[in-house]
C-alpha cells in the first residue's frame, strides 16, 4: 500500500512577487519574533526508571506502576467511545464524503445507536453476544467499518479485520481459525470472493455475508444454493432496533480484536488483543506526547492507512476519548491531498513512504539556483529552531515558503505520528522544520498492540526511536551469535506491558516464541540504548544469514539504508553463504528514473533504462556511498545489482499483505538474475 502514496503537492510558489518577497525576508528576518523554546527533556537516561533485569520504563509514570487506561471512565474501547460521546456533547464523529462534496458527520449517538442496532441485529440471529463469537469484517476504511466494530465491542463480541489484500487462502485461513459465521463486508466483489469460497466448501462455518454497499439479487441467489444468507447491513440494522438487546460491555481484560499479521512464510498469525491492551497503548501515547499536545473535541484525523493495522486503530482510539472527529478518505489514495484539503484534519498519522513524497515535492519544486538557495537557507534557518525546541509553523520562512505544503495537508495540521518502518534522520528533520508541526516517531509491532516507544516532546534529535511509552518496560537482551550483549546497552528489545498481546490465536507454538514465560514479547529488532536514554534500532535478528568469510549479514538493515537512495523505489539485498559478496535487486522508481537517467546524459523507456549498464552503476555508485555514510561496513555493501522495472507487489507474490518482502520467493523468483550477476563478478 505504501507504494500507492502518488502525492501531488503544490510546489514551491514561482511568481516574481514571491522572489522579491523572499529578498525583503531575507532582510527583514532579524526582527522576527520567536517563540520560547520547548526545554528538551532533561536527562532521560536518570529520570528512566531501571527495574530488574535491566529493563527501562517510561521516565514519565508518576508512579511504579505502568498505566492501563487514560481515563477513570474510559478503560474499555465500550467505555472510550461513549466517553467521547458524553464529552463531546454528542459532537460530530464519523466523516465521509463524496467525490467533490463537503464532508458529511455522524454523530456520536447517531454512531452509537447504530453499532447497537446492528450488534442486536446479529444476535437475534443467532450470535452469541459473548467472547466466544468471532465477526469478520472485510473492507476498506469507513464510517460502517467503526460502526462494525462497536457493535462487537457493545456486546462483547471480538472483531477480526479481514484485509482488503490478504490472499485468497489467508482469508480462508483466517475465517477458519477464528470460526467465523458472520462477514461484514463493504463491496459486491468481497462479498463474490467469500461466496467463491464457500461454494468451494472452504468455508463451512461461514453462514452470512452483511454487505455495506448495494447488490443485486443474483448474490442472494448465489448465497441461498448453498445455505448462506447475504444481507444488507441496512436490513441488519433495522431488525436490530426492531428487536433491541441492551449491551453486553466488554470487561478491560476481554478480547476486542484479533489483529491477523503474515510472517514472510507460513499462515497468517492472529494477534489477540484485549479492550485493556489498546487502551493502554493509546494513553501511553496520549501520556507522552500531553506535554505539546492535548487531544480535544474539535481534533480531526484523516483516516486512510489501512484499519486493519493497529497503528490506525491506536490513532482512532486516542480521538474518540476526546471526542474528537475522524474523517474518511474517499477509498482513493490519489484523491487524499483533495481530502486532506476538504477535510483539514489536525492529526495526521503517516508512514515514512509518504514522508519521503512530501520531502522530495518540496525539493524539486524549487526548481531555480536562487530557489534552491533561497529555501535551504529558509531549511537552515528552521532547522536550528528545531533544534532548540522551536516547532512554529509562523515564522516569516513559513509566510513566504512553507505556507503552501502546509496548506496541501489543509492547514490546519497540529501533529503527525509515524510509524510501520524506520524514517530517513534528515527527512524528519527537514520535514520539521518546513511543515512546522510536531512530527512524533512511534516504533512497535502488532503484538504489543502497535507503539511501545515514542518520541518525547522536546527531543527533537533524530536517529532514534525515542522511550519507553509509560504503558510498558523494555529491556535489551543478548545475541550471542551477533555479538549484541545486554551489559553493552545493545540487544534484542523485549517488551511487557499492558499493551501486550495475549498470543496467537489457536497457535500456542508461535506464542511461545514470541511471549516468553515470564510476559516479555520478543520483538526480532535489536535495539541500543542511547546516552539521553532513548532507543535505536540498529539491527533485525531474524532473516541473517553468514557470507563465505563468516560474516553476518541482516539485509534488512542494508535496504533500510539503501532504500533511500532516491532513483530506488523497492530494493531485496541478496546474499549467500558460498559467496563473498552481496547483490541486490532493486526496482527503480519511475518517476525519479528518468531525470536520474537525464543527469548522467541517458534516455530511454524504462525498460531500456533498466537495461543500462552505465546506469546501473550510477545507482550502485549511489548506494555505496549511502551505506558508507550510515557507517555499513564493505562486505554489507552489494557488489552488483539488477534493475528490474516491474514493483514487488502483493498480487504478484513477492510481499506479505503487510508489505515485507518474501525473501525466499524473491530469490526463487530472481534465481536467474542472482546467478548471472554472482557469473559475471
Ligand atoms: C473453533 O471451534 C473449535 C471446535 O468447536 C474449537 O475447538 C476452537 O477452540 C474454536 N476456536 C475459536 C477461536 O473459538
Ligand atoms: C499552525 O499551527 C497551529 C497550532 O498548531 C494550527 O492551529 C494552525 O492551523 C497551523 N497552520 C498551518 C497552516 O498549518
Amino acid at each position: 500500500m505504501e507504494f500507492l502514496f502518488e502525492f501531488l503537492f503544490t510546489p514551491l510558489s514561482t511568481s516574481g512577487l514571491v522572489f522579491l518577497f523572499s529578498l525583503a525576508a531575507v532582510a527583514l528576518v532579524h526582527l522576527n519574533t520567536r517563540p520560547k523554546p520547548l526545554q528538551p527533556p532533561t536527562d532521560l537516561n536518570r529520570q528512566t526508571v531501571g527495574v530488574a533485569g535491566g529493563a527501562r520504563k517510561s521516565a514519565l509514570l508518576k508512579s511504579d506502576n505502568l498505566i492501563s487506561y487514560m481515563y477513570e471512565d474510559g478503560k474499555t474501547l465500550y467505555e472510550v467511545f461513549q466517553r467521547g460521546l458524553r464529552v463531546s456533547g454528542n459532537g460530530p464523529c464519523l466523516g465521509f464524503r463524496k467525490k467533490g462534496q463537503p464532508y458529511q458527520w455522524l454523530k456520536y449517538k447517531q454512531v452509537s445507536d447504530r453499532a447497537e442496532f446492528l450488534g442486536s441485529g446479529l444476535i437475534h440471529r443467532g450470535q452469541k453476544p459473548s467472547q466466544d463469537t468471532f465477526i469478520g469484517i472485510f473492507a476498506q476504511n469507513r464510517p460502517e467499518w467503526i460502526i462494525a466494530e462497536l457493535a462487537c465491542y457493545t456486546y462483547s463480541m471480538v472483531a477480526v479485520p479481514l484485509y482488503d489484500t490478504l490472499g485468497p487462502e489467508a482469508l480462508v485461513f483466517i475465517i477458519n481459525r477464528a470460526n467465523i459465521s458472520t462477514v461484514i463486508c463493504d463491496k459486491k466483489d468481497k462479498a463474490e470472493t467469500l461466496l467463491d469460497n464457500s461454494e468451494k466448501k472452504l468455508t463451512p462455518l461461514l453462514k452470512t455475508i452483511i454487505l455495506m454497499d448495494s447488490y443485486d439479487s443474483a448474490l442472494t441467489e448465489r448465497g441461498s444454493k448453498i445455505g448462506l444468507d447475504v444481507l444488507s447491513l441496512k436490513d441488519v440494522e433495522a431488525l436490530g432496533k426492531n428487536n433491541h438487546h441492551r449491551p453486553v460491555p466488554p470487561k478491560p481484560e476481554d478480547l476486542s480484536i484479533i489483529c491477523f499479521t503474515s510472517g514472510t512464510t507460513g499462515d497468517p498469525k492472529g494477534a489477540m488483543l484485549t479492550h485493556e491492551n489498546v487502551v493502554a497503548d493509546a494513553a501511553g501515547v496520549v501520556r507522552t506526547f500531553e506535554s505539546v499536545f492535548v487531544p480535544v473535541p474539535s481534533d480531526v484525523s484523516i483516516s486512510f492507512l489501512p484499519l486493519a493495522h493497529m497503528f490506525e486503530r491506536v490513532v482512532q482510539t486516542v480521538l474518540y476519548g476526546v471526542g474528537g472527529r475522524v474523517g474518511f478518505f474517499q477509498g482513493d489514495i490519489r484523491l487524499l491531498p483533495d481530502d486532506m484539503k476538504a477535510l483539514q484534519p489536525t492529526v495526521f498519522p503517516v508512514v515514512p513512504r509518504l514522508l519521503n513524497r512530501v520531502y522530495d515535492k518540496v525539493q524539486s519544486g524549487a526548481k531555480t539556483p536562487f530557489k534552491k538557495w533561497l529555501l535551504n537557507f529558509a531549511i537552515e534557518k528552521k532547522c536550528a529552531e528545531v533544534k532548540q525546541g522551536i516547532i512554529r509553523n509562523d515564522s516569516m520562512w513559513d509566510k513566504l515558503i512553507f505556507h503552501k505544503v502546509q496548506e496541501s495537508l489543509g492547514g490546519r495540521v497540529r501533529v503527525m505520528v509515524t510509524g510501520a518502518a524506520p524514517i530517513s534522520p534528515s527527512v524528519l528533520t527537514f520535514l520539521r522544520a518546513c511543515l512546522g508541526c510536531q512530527i512524533f516517531e512511534a516504533y512497535g509491532q502488532t503484538e504489543c498492540t502497535a507503539a511501545c516507544s515514542f518520541t518525547i516532546p522536546g527531543d527533537w534529535k533524530t536517529g532514534h526511536v525515542g522511550a519507553p511509552i509509560p504503558c510498558n518496560t523494555i529491556k535489551l537482551v543478548d545475541v550471542e551469535e551477533m555479538d549484541y550483549f545486554a551489559s553493552n546497552g545493545e540487544g534484542e528489545i523485549c517488551v511487557k506491558g499492558t499493551n501486550v498481546f495475549r498470543g496467537y490465536l489457536g497457535d500456542p507454538e508461535k506464542t511461545a516464541e514470541a511471549l516468553d514465560k515470564d510476559g516479555w514479547l520478543h520483538t526480532g529488532d535489536i535495539g541500543k540504548w542511547l546516552p539521553s536514554g532513548v532507543l535505536k534500532i540498529i539491527d533485525r535478528k531474524k532473516n541473517i544469514f553468514k557470507l563465505a568469510q563468516g560474516e553476518y549479514i541482516a539485509p534488512e538493515k542494508i535496504e533500510n539504508v539503501y532504500i533511500r537512495s532516491a532513483p530506488v523505489a523497492q530494493v531485496f539485498v541478496h546474499g549467500e553463504s558460498l559467496q563473498s559478496s552481496l547483490v541486490a535487486i532493486v526496482v527503480p522508481d519511475p518517476e525519479v528514473l528518468p531525470g536520474f537517467a537525464e543527469k548522467l546524459g541517458l534516455k530511454g523507456s524504462l525498460e531500456e533504462l533498466c537495461r543500462n549498464q552505465e546506469l546501473k552503476k550510477a545507482i550502485i555508485s549511489d548506494l555505496n556511498k549511502l551505506g558508507r555514510e550510515a557507517g555499513l561496513k564493505s562486505f554489507e555493501q552489494v557488489k552488483d545489482l539488477y534493475l528490474h522495472p516491474d514493483m514487488f507487489t502483493i498480487e504478484n507474490g513477492l510481499l506479505t499483505p503487510t508489505l515485507k518482502a518474501k525473501r525466499a520467493d524473491l530469490t526463487k523468483y530472481f534465481r536467474v538474475q542472482i546467478e548471472s550477476l554472482y557469473a559475471n563478478m
